[in-house]
């Protein structure tokens, strides 16, 4: 058995060996620099520096790629089979576990397929699709010879200040617990020794994205009933479902890193979750319980306070000596027990063989005959059409005849680096334009659908793409004006450049001075505008949104975005995304859809005329259809129940339109009264059909205590007698619990 392999193994493995283990390095340190370009060139590795890493301190686990830059799966072999041929001449023969951020696809390899980012993902409502996007892209990292993937992102985005919402589900924990779900099968399967598998990594465990001051890395305040009824059940819900590791959110909740933060590395996440894998650190953050965070005096203090709290595995980076030196002082001064690295050193090896690494750390490359295929690019382009949401459609002005003229303008319009967004071929995305060229921009893909006669093409607005990710200059402004008096109507396509980390932090949430002028001077040539919106998070447009006649968002929808975007304007295909946030109105409104029910206008008017102002631009759920949709015959298989009870819920939908069309279903359900403030509805299910003009489909949702219960004052979960109300869409009705 595989425990008593890891037995055997552990009884063999002095400290250094053991200690060696718990470190991870980034390729960057065994590597000659960045004097290798090409991503066909193989990257020379230092030999010195590889067998110092490897052999002489018996680093265990390496990750990123070198400097930054994406490789093809030819390239990758070459560097990880090196690195294992090395782990081989150490006398124990265990070989290095390699880890990427695959999380809308296998980030750091030339040719490989590129899904939405998550939040595009979150808008499908479709759980199929997002199981096969995991699965391919287990697929090709393993293709590359890449067996451990830092992804699913099972952060609650319901902040769009902070920067990096669009790696999550969005703002509503059963949407991302139900889609991190598919998302860790598709990666994992049934078995991860499986050559088109990969581990998963949870992350980033727990509470992030929730910073009080909407950046990265910044210190949030999250009760712990919060964090067990918002931020929690996704996790839970992936490690019930075997999950192999699990990544530390690199902020502090309530003061406390979580880095060092027993309760929750320890209590929660082992004692009470039962999670039995590998807990790795983010990027340096031990050393930031030191540098940054100022709980401990020293780094060796620092490594102390970590280990002790439960992390397994410590992302260092690059100062290794420092962590293994100190670790093994440490252990031999018994303020690190050995048994705690004897545990976190098991659940290592453990990964290591079911991963089937000791017997086959590598699969050759000609078993991955499917790496980029068209039936892969074919699923990616799915995910991008089932996740574009439709958010303004007046008076039908969608979807377009193909004989119009259109001008095209805005600095998203020809740009794959905005389509995708950040871990694309590289860590900021900076590098997506070299990559992506064989993709259509949104320019090129409708000169493709109507031919370049019929499309005139003017920046107005462009990003400077020099490091400062934000900053844009005006571009032939004044022609985009002139153009749009020739053109039937106006693509504007406006939004972010990609991003990954801290350089999304923004202290402004209006999109730019410069795209809202060029939407305001636009609008007053009196051509329509289709703004079409492409970006991490929802950007503020209250100041012209009203002068568009049709909104679509297209997230970050990956490689076939513009493609998806061209079918959807011209028709071909029936938009049926679902926003995953409140798109916010003003800076001062941000605020979820499950919110409490003083943030709703009316509550206290007539006392102090108090005015929450709930007012989003778009809400949460909201997506149009080129068809409608009408709802009826909504039933319940009770309507007294205990609360342990269940019960059955149908629906009837019709398709009423003249259109195909998809339609997510979804189910809302609030507790009326209960001792806890309830929020106002909470979604707790959804299903996603495809209805056929005239044709009705029966959807059916189940209804059991975990959908009604919520996190109480005692921190545990419960279900409160008292009046139920499910909604789903125009439909209402009660049920009570006794
Ligand atoms: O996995 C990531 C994490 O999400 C952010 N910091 C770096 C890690 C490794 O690249």
């Amino acid at each position: 058995t595989i425990s008593g392999k890891v037995e055997n193994l552990l009884s063999k493995m002095t400290l250094e060996e053991k200690v060696g283990q718990m470190a991870q390095i980034t390729l960057d340190v065994v590597t000659n620099g960045p004097n290798r370009y090409a991503s066909d060139e193989p990257v020379i590795l230092n030999n010195e520096s590889l067998e110092k890493a490897i052999l002489k301190y018996k680093v265990g686990s390496i990750l990123n790629t070198a400097n930054n830059r994406a490789r093809t799966p030819q390239v990758w072999h070459q560097i990880i089979g090196e690195i294992q041929k090395t782990a081989l001449k150490a006398k124990n023969k265990i070989p290095v576990i390699y880890g990427i951020d695959a999380v809308h696809g296998t980030t750091y390899t030339a040719g490989a397929t590129m899904f939405p980012q998550q939040i595009g993902q979150a808008a499908t409502r479709n759980r199929e699709l997002v199981y096969k996007g995991a699965e391919i892209t287990a697929y090709e990292t393993r293709a590359s010879a890449i067996p451990w993937n830092f992804g699913p992102v099972l952060d609650l985005g319901n902040d769009p200040r902070f920067s990096r919402q669009w790696e999550t589900f969005g703002e509503d924990p059963y949407l991302i617990e139900q889609l991190g779900l598919q998302m860790v099968k598709g990666m994992e399967g049934d078995n991860i020794s499986n050559p088109y598998r990969v581990a998963s990594s949870l992350k980033h465990f727990l509470g992030y994205q929730s910073a009080f001051s909407g950046k990265d890395r910044t210190p949030a305040f999250i009760s712990e009933q919060a964090l067990r009824e918002y931020h929690l059940p996704a996790f839970k819900a992936a490690i019930d479902a075997g999950a192999k590791t699990v990544m530390i959110n690199s902020g502090l909740i309530n003061g406390i890193p979580v880095h060092a933060d027993y309760q929750i590395l320890t209590r929660l996440l082992r004692d009470e979750l039962g999670f039995k894998g590998v807990v790795v650190t983010d990027w340096g953050d031990i050393e930031n319980l030191h540098t940054r965070d100022r709980i401990a005096s020293t780094h060796k203090e620092a490594i102390m306070k970590a280990i002790n709290a439960g992390i397994d595995m410590s992302m260092i980076a690059y100062e290794y000596e420092r962590f293994c030196d100190n670790l093994i002082a440490l252990v031999k001064e018994e303020k690190v027990k050995m048994s705690r690295i004897d545990e976190a050193v098991s659940r290592i090896l453990t990964l290591k063989y079911e991963l089937g690494l000791f017997e086959k750390p590598i699969y050759p490359l000609k078993d991955y005959t499917k790496f980029g295929s068209k039936e892969f690019e074919q699923a990616a382009y799915d995910a991008a059409a089932e996740s574009i949401t439709l958010l303004k459609n007046e008076k039908n002005s969608l979807p377009l005849n193909k004989t119009r003229k259109v001008l095209i303008t805005g600095p998203n319009a020809n740009s794959m680096r905005t389509l995708n967004g950040g871990w694309t071929y590289s860590w900021q995305g900076e590098k997506v334009e070299e990559f992506s060229a064989k993709y259509n921009t949104i320019l090129k893909a409708f000169q493709n659908k109507i031919g370049i006669q019929n499309v005139s093409y003017y920046p107005g607005v462009t990003y400077k793409n020099d490091g400062k990710y934000f900053e844009e200059y005006k571009d032939q402004f004044e022609e985009t004006l002139k153009a749009a008096n020739s053109a039937d109507v106006i693509l504007l396509c406006l939004g972010e450049n990609s991003y990954t980390e801290s350089p999304g932090n923004l202290s402004d949430l209006y999109l730019s001075d410069l795209q809202t002028e060029l939407a305001l001077k636009l609008a007053a040539t009196g051509k329509p505008i289709i703004l079409v919106l492409n970006e991490g998070r929802p950007r503020l447009i209250s100041k012209f949104a009203h002068l568009m006649p049709a909104i679509i968002q297209t997230y970050l929808p990956g490689n076939f975005g513009g493609d998806a975007l061209a079918d959807i304007v011209f028709g071909d295909v029936n938009p049926s995304g679902k926003l995953p946030y409140n798109y916010p109105k003003f800076p001062n409104s941000v605020v979820t859809y499950n919110h409490k029910p003083s943030e709703s206008r009316t509550v206290m008017a007539g006392v102090y005329n108090y005015d929450a102002d709930y007012n989003p631009q778009f809400e949460f759920g909201h997506g149009l259809s080129y068809t409608t949709f009408e709802y009826s015959n909504l039933k319940l298989s009770q309507e007294r129940i205990k609360s342990t009870g269940e019960i059955t819920v149908s629906i009837e939908v019709k398709n009423t339109g003249k259109r195909e069309g998809k339609e997510s279903v979804e189910l809302y359900l609030t507790d009326v009264y209960a001792s806890i403030t309830p929020d106002v509805k909470r979604l707790k299910g959804f299903t996603k059909i495809s209805l056929k003009p005239g044709e009705t489909k029966k959807v059916e949702f189940l209804i059991t205590p975990k959908e009604m219960a919520f996190v109480g004052i005692d921190n545990k979960s419960i279900v409160e007698p008292g009046e139920f109300k499910i909604n789903i869409a125009s439909q209402t009705k009660s049920f009570f619990v006794e």
